[in-house]
């Protein structure tokens, strides 16, 4: 019997799609920070060659496998390694896109509370404390957060369910672009403030003394996070790329706007904290406190921070309906239930992990889990070690157990395209990935102080 075709993305549908689940708010909420905070253009230089040597080749290994299986992330390990345990590495990528979710919705419910409240010109006037104090009353509020989330959490489900073609791609080819639009304007608009070049260049000049093996290990984490690598995202929208699409460049290009949304949020970020000679905070408070204070004194700071706030919204739902999708396809190939079923079921779940997220920072705050409140906890379980230990068994896979011959024929669509660069990929994929993901994994453990790195 002839197998059922696959579904597939466009060829600009899949580079939407894939942009639009690295874009989240690893490039808005954390990467500005760390930029700031770790050596500015040093720190820049380390995470482009993080990307370029780690993040670039693991994920077009990750496209590779859901290509050549044409499957979800854990059928595509069984589909290429038949009869051995590799498709419980697909399966712990599922396990972590619901994990994920569990404390990614709950940040994404968050922006659309802010979009409300800069819509209502709550912002205007307010002090530094009263608008600390919003965040903190809401954040830690039992009832309003859990709302936003599962309104965030049902937006995801919808699209989700409207299917890989009319959901997914549709919508992330009508967002993606927005977004871009929106960071650049941003940019434009910070740079052109009264002190713009200075901050840009407290951003950007290179301190290479700030850079030791602690900052380089978290731009390994980093980029891993925010390219969506590790835990089969890019292995279950990989499925989806045409046959005929060249692999490798759809990767590079992925790579390339994941860079340079990073960059722009960096850039409409700082100069306009370095010019009300704000302190840059931390994650989330330097967005929802800090950014806040700015817009307060902006000229037309109602539409800055409205704009703002649509961005953060557009990056997060871009990147929850990918971890969504990594599930669903999972269910809906694996235990053969329906599209719909599969995804409100898991939204319910998901639900359940984001209430016990929101509760942890507010009325659950002492309780605690080996240590960690639900939030940290969903957040450290997968950041420090699922996903680091996907890539290494990704890289892996791709590099010894995959036939290289197999490889080039995926990689350069049966002929179609040169791939000169197979051996160096190999090498990165056999040998320098799994081994710097591996110290990436042990730094987070607090291992390589132990092993007295
Ligand atoms: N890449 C997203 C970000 O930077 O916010 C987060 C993410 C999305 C991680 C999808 C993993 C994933 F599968």
């Amino acid at each position: 019997m002839a197998k059922k075709e696959r579904i597939n993305f466009s060829k600009i549908g899949a580079i939407a799609a894939a942009t639009g689940s690295a874009v989240g708010l690893g490039n808005i909420l954390r990467f500005p920070y760390l930029l700031g905070e770790s050596g500015g253009g040093a720190f820049l230089l380390v995470y482009i060659l993080c990307v370029v040597f780690l993040g670039l080749p693991v994920m077009i290994s990750e496209f590779s496998i859901g290509r050549m299986a044409q499957a979800n992330a854990a059928g595509s390990f069984r589909t290429l390694a038949p009869k051995s345990k590799w498709w419980l590495v697909g399966l712990m990528g599922v396990i972590s896109a619901f994990l994920i979710l569990g404390f990614y919705v709950v940040v994404s419910g968050w922006t659309l509370e802010y979009i409300v409240q800069a819509l209502s010109n709550k912002f205007a006037n307010a002090s530094t404390a009263q608008l600390n104090q919003v965040f903190t009353d809401f954040s830690t509020n039992t009832y309003r957060p859990v709302g936003w989330m599962l309104l965030f959490t049902a937006l995801t489900c919808f699209i989700i369910i409207a299917g890989v073609k009319n959901g997914i791609e549709k919508s992330t080819k009508l967002m993606m672009p927005l977004l871009f639009l929106i960071i650049i304007i941003l940019g434009i608009r910070s740079i052109t403030l009264p002190t713009g070049t200075e901050g840009l260049k407290f951003l950007f000049k290179a301190d290479f003394g700030k850079i030791n093996s602690e900052v380089i290990l978290s731009a390994m984490g980093q980029a891993f996070f925010s390219l969506s690598l590790g835990m089969g995202c890019m292995i279950t929208y990989g499925s989806y790329i045409n046959k005929d699409n060249n692999l490798s460049s759809t990767a590079l290009q992925v790579t390339i706007f994941d860079m340079l949304v990073a960059v722009l949020a960096s850039i409409a970020i700082f100069p306009a904290v370095f010019s009300f000679g704000i302190n840059p905070a931390q994650g989330p408070e330097l967005v929802f406190i800090t950014l806040p204070n700015i817009f307060s004194r902006l000229h037309g700071g109602y539409i800055w921070a409205v704009m703002f706030f649509v961005l953060l919204a557009l990056a997060s739902l871009t990147s929850t309906i990918s971890l969504l999708e990594v599930i669903v396809a999972f269910l809906t190939e694996e235990l053969h239930i329906s599209r719909a079923k599969a995804a409100i079921v898991s939204s319910l779940g998901i639900a359940l992990l984001g209430i016990l997220s929101s509760f942890s920072l507010g009325i659950w705050k002492d309780f605690s889990l080996f240590g960690y409140g639900f939030f940290a906890l969903f957040d450290s379980i997968t950041s420090k070690i699922l996903m680091p230990v996907g890539g290494i068994f990704i890289s892996l896979f791709v590099g010894w157990r995959i036939d290289k011959q197999k490889i080039l024929l995926e990689l350069s669509s049966n002929g179609k395209y040169k791939i000169p660069f197979l051996n160096i990929f190999l090498l990165i994929t056999r040998y320098l990935a799994p081994l710097a993901i591996l110290l990436v994994l042990l730094n987070q453990l607090g291992l390589t102080k132990w092993l007295g790195f």
